[in-house]
């Protein structure tokens, strides 16, 4: 009787550590499945390049609210995870990962194509959607992962753009080309080169390096090849020095560079000599209709907008949508809606193709005018 006694109790013990277990392991995935909806924003948030990643943030925390106003995403809100990549590669693994393990339902970014390509790979493996408003190395969505989209355009596509105005619009024959020994730096810088097909002499090939404030040296070979125009491949912090010190050494070549120069710290930086350098970007928002409640919601609330804060916001709705058009967080379904949905953002109408790029990349010439970026038309 005793012996049997001993045994029911020893089985209602089991019994209620399994119950308790089960219970435990509910809650626990019960909380972690439906409290909130995540979503991860990467991007350098601190150092030189942090007005870009502010931007970013910005872009994403309007599109945030607005969900989040409207009732969030099937059913529960939208919860931002900001990480910052500080423009380094190892570093932006390193957040990927942390944001991977935060449960994450996808993310937007990162804005330098340096971080994107190697944090793409970490998104990949953990079957997260990667949506980045800003990083236009080809090899991004050349490298064949499904997850992975960009909703801006492509450096083969801009350095096309910038080759052909350098060419038939400026009529440079002589051209020096500079790049920053990035990623996206010298990748536009070759893309440029390759588009110009022998229709303007290359008259000097060099590189600087990212975040060094003397570029005297570099400058003053290229000056001696007495190039019509150069042409810089690197992100605005260094272009403005470039342009103030190309000028202080009564270099007259024009600069000519692309998207990541396009940024009110460029004109900060490079001062008067900013005036007449020009650079290929996207068309002008204040010029498309879909764009004008964006704006004012924008401005309202961050003040002027930054480049790619419209490139942010359409990027986290994009995702947003296509989570709650899905019924599921799950990345594979949600990367296939991505796909397959017709988006309507503040930039106009987004698709997909294939690889994850999308369809059309209008890239227009901007030049800076009374101090001032200016499409020109
Ligand atoms: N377009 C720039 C890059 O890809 C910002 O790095």
């Amino acid at each position: 009787m005793a012996e049997n006694r001993t045994i029911s109790f020893l089985q209602f013990l089991n019994r209620l550590v399994f119950l308790v277990t089960c219970l435990i392991l509910f809650v626990g995935c019960a909380g972690k499945e439906t409290a909130v909806i995540k979503i991860g924003i990467a991007g350098p948030m601190t150092g030189d390049q942090s007005k870009m990643g502010m931007d970013f943030r910005n872009g994403v925390q309007l599109a945030v609210e607005e969900w989040n106003a409207k009732g969030g995403v099937l059913g529960k809100p939208v919860q931002m995870l900001v990480e910052d990549d500080q423009r380094d590669p190892k570093q932006a693994v390193s957040v990927a990962n942390k944001l991977v393990k935060s449960g994450v339902a996808g993310v937007i970014g990162h804005f330098n194509s340096s971080c994107s390509i190697p944090a793409s790979r970490v998104y990949a493996e953990a079957k997260i959607p990667m949506i980045t408003p800003a990083s236009t190395n080809p090899q991004l969505t050349d490298q064949g992962l499904p997850m992975v989209f960009r909703v801006c355009g492509r450096d083969d596509q801009q350095g096309k753009v910038a080759a052909d105005f350098a060419v038939e619009n400026l009529k440079a024959r002589r051209i020096a080309v500079l790049h920053d020994k990035t990623t996206y730096g010298q990748g536009l810088a070759d893309e440029f080169k390759r588009a110009l097909a022998g229709r303007a002499e290359v008259v000097y090939y060099g590189s600087i390096i990212q975040g060094d404030r003397d570029f005297r040296a570099v400058l003053t070979t290229l000056k001696a090849k007495k190039p019509d125009l150069y042409f810089f491949g690197g992100i605005y912090p260094d272009a403005g020095l470039l342009a103030r010190q190309a000028k202080e050494l009564g270099l007259t070549a024009p600069m000519l560079s692309g998207d990541g120069t396009i940024d009110v710290k460029f004109l900060e930086i490079a001062g008067p000599a900013a005036e007449g350098t020009s650079l290929t970007f996207s068309p002008d928002p204040a010029k498309i209709p879909t764009a004008k409640a964006f704006l004012e919601a924008y401005h309202k609330k961050f003040g002027p907008h930054g480049p790619y804060s419209i490139y942010a916001y359409d990027a986290t709705y994009v995702l947003l949508s296509a989570i709650q058009e899905a019924g599921t967080t799950d990345g594979r379904k949600v990367s296939e809606m991505i796909r397959a949905r017709i988006h309507q953002g503040a930039l106009g109408t987004i698709r997909f193709d294939a690889k994850g790029d999308v369809t059309q990349a209008p890239y227009v010439v901007w030049i800076t005018k009374g101090g001032k970026f200016e499409e020109l038309r």
